[in-house]
């Protein structure tokens, strides 16, 4: 999946992937599944999701977002002013609690930031083809400490039914992707005939699955 890809889609408002409210399963399930020390959590590929604004209220938020665009309307349709750091890598982004840094996820050095209490995937994983996957969690591991949650949400849907992004990606997928993780599927959801975000996805079923991964 090429960036311009996602530039093409953030210029031309094709984000079908964004959710207008906050996601369900992270409403439902994060509070429950908190700590009283947890105080930070890292977004990569984080688009301009509501639910950055669901983790300021307590946590330092971290987001990646490879798209300016994103970036800008995220702030500007919270009616947010943030400061803007710019450097030759990334574009920092920063009001509140909320940290933004635009630019490729895959160039983030994880060693300049302290260790994440958890890692929200909502549509990130999803997002990238078969073989990026594998870079995408190769590169996610370094950001995961012994104290780090990672809270994944996939996708799972007949593979050739549709031609991705959203990818299909099946709990063996998971498993083998985060071999060696402890890995605990907390529920699904069934999806099929609704929609997912924006998109109704043409695909014969769809369900949404939600893990909670650590070392
Ligand atoms: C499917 S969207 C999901 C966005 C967000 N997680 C959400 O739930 O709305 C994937 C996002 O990843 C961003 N993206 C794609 N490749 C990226 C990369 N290499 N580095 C950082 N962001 C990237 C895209 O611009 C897009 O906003």
């Amino acid at each position: 999946m090429k960036q311009q890809f996602w530039h093409d889609c953030w210029d031309n408002t094709h984000i079908g992937f964004h959710q207008d409210e906050l996601q369900p399963l992270l409403v439902e399930y994060f509070p429950d599944l908190l700590e009283p020390q947890d105080s930070r959590i890292f977004v990569p590929l984080c688009g301009k999701t509501s639910d950055l604004l669901f983790f300021a209220d307590r946590f330092k938020v971290i987001g990646n977002e490879l798209s300016a665009v994103a970036c800008r309307d995220f702030f500007l349709e919270n009616q947010l002013t943030p400061q803007v750091k710019e450097s030759l890598s990334f574009n920092i982004y920063q009001q509140g609690n909320i940290e933004l840094y635009q630019g490729d996820f895959f160039a983030l050095n994880s060693k300049q930031f302290q260790p994440f209490d958890w890692i929200y995937d909502r549509a990130a994983l999803i997002a990238f083809p078969e073989e990026m996957r594998v870079a995408y969690v190769q590169h996610i591991n370094r950001f995961i400490s012994a104290q780090t949650r990672v809270f994944l949400l996939t996708l799972e849907f007949p593979k050739d039914e549709i031609q991705g992004p959203p990818f299909s990606v099946d709990e063996d997928e998971v498993m083998r992707l985060f071999n060696g993780c402890k890995i605990t599927k907390v529920t699904e959801r069934d999806l099929t005939g609704q929609k997912f975000a924006r998109r109704k996805l043409a695909v014969s079923s769809l369900t949404e699955k939600l893990y909670i991964i650590s070392k």
